[in-house]
């Protein structure tokens, strides 16, 4: 395929910055489409680790071009964090001229939301929510209009106004223009040359015959459309976004890679129907270092939920799946995958769209065989234990999705290629 979607089917952290990153090694550019710096995508190449936020996992492959596209919010000051972080490296990046802008009000109006909810959806303060609410709204900031001086300074003054009425509902102070303008200002001077119009990049590369690899953050179940809504994030993660966030026709994208941890986790609030919460949660939690890379929070770990991924697959489109830190799951004597639901005595097989629904279902497991060994330095799928391999053979059946990847640790070279589709 030349045109592939790597895309979470659970709630994020799947690990798709790590398989990014593998396969952007054999692509030509790499496209982030959707989110910000709410995402946290980490990769170890030779022993060093890379936290990513903004910017796409392909940033580490010198030579790859690497594309922040429309469908993203991006904050100036993180990004150029981000970017410092990588002084003395060799990258290429663009910024899309239709991307929007999080600013400090973004912030500040997502913490003071947050605090003001019974209900709390448990977002990460990145300004996201706040920063999409403006697009929908047509009063957000574009990419191109920042890195315009005079229109940055026009709609920042017009925006500010909008802005400080919304923090005194909060109770929070205004925020002063010269402030903002000074300090962003210097931010735009310096992102200024990478932005640019993102679409007729992508759709050129793409007719010269040359691979993209588009990256998502988040997960299909933190769709805004298609997750477990309202507790989600503000942009759709799913392989059907692809072309409005980025500008290319549907049908130039080949196919999606699905990524699945070998087991569950969440962050934020919401139901989680094979949530555990015993000593094989902590277990898992500590070998597979579950914690937030943005947030630092502990996630919620639990059974693999195989509806999770036939509902990413029906949504959103699948063409082959990657499951990543299958390593962390030795050592525990029986594995429990879930493969339906229980709603009011019936059995169902998707995700039922009212959250207090989903919030009661029972998962239906079927117990599978652990296995003991260290997997950490498998190098083919033959060399996994037979437990293992049935594993992965299992969710295959159950999904009628082929497993193309598997990963047995973070190292770039502990991923393993079953089916080469890229
Ligand atoms: P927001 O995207 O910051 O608005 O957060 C909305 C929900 O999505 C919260 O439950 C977050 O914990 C979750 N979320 C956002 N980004 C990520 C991510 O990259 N990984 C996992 N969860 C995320």
């Amino acid at each position: 395929m030349q045109t592939v979607v790597v895309v979470g089917t659970q709630w994020g952290d799947e690990g798709k910055g790590k398989i990014t990153d593998f396969l952007a090694q054999r692509s030509d550019i790499v496209v982030r489409y959707q989110g910000g710096n709410n995402a946290g995508h980490t990769i170890v190449l030779d022993g060093k680790k890379y936290a990513l936020h903004s910017i796409p996992s392909g940033i580490l492959n010198p030579n790859i071009q690497n594309i922040l596209a429309n469908g993203m919010v991006i904050n100036p000051k993180a990004l150029l964090i981000e970017l410092d972080k990588l002084e003395g490296m060799d990258y290429k990046i663009a910024i899309s001229d239709r991307a929007h802008v999080i600013m400090p009000y973004h912030l500040m109006l997502d913490e003071a939301k947050e605090a003001s909810l019974t209900h709390k959806i448990g977002t990460t303060h990145k300004g996201i929510g706040p920063a999409y609410t403006d697009k929908a709204e047509r009063t957000g900031l574009r990419m191109g209009e920042f890195v315009n001086e005079e229109l940055f300074k026009s709609r920042l003054s017009e925006i500010l106004v909008q802005k400080n009425q919304q923090l005194a509902i909060y109770g929070k102070k205004p925020l002063a223009f010269d402030d903002i303008f000074v300090e962003y200002k210097v931010y735009a001077d310096r992102l200024r040359p990478f932005v640019t119009n993102t679409s007729i990049l992508i759709n050129e590369t793409i007719s010269k015959g040359k691979k993209v690899l588009f990256e998502g953050a988040q997960g299909t179940l933190l769709c805004l459309d298609h997750g477990t809504y309202p507790f989600v994030t503000s942009s759709s993660p799913t392989a059907a976004s692809v072309p409005i966030n980025t500008g290319v026709a549907p049908w130039l994208i080949n196919g999606a890679i699905g990524v699945t941890k070998a087991y569950t986790t969440r962050v934020g609030e919401g139901p989680m129907p094979t949530e555990l919460n015993d000593d094989i949660a902590s277990y898992i939690r500590e070998k597979g270092h579950e914690y937030g890379t943005t947030t630092g929070r502990a996630r919620r770990v639990g059974w693999l939920d195989l509806v999770l991924i036939k509902h990413a697959k029906t949504s959103g489109g699948l063409s082959g799946l990657a499951v990543t830190l299958l390593d962390v799951l030795s050592n525990i004597d029986t594995l429990k995958v879930c493969v339906a639901y229980e709603l009011d005595g019936k059995v169902i097989d998707y995700i039922p769209s009212l959250v207090n629904d989903f919030g009661r279902v029972n998962p239906v497991y079927v117990e599978l065989k652990g296995f003991k060994e260290d997997i950490t330095g498998v190098k083919s799928f033959k060399e996994l234990p037979l437990a293992a391999q049935q594993y992965i053979k299992f969710i295959e059946d159950q999904t009628g999705i082929k497993v193309v990847i598997f990963s047995v640790g973070p190292d770039r070279n502990q991923t393993i290629i079953i089916d080469d589709i890229f």
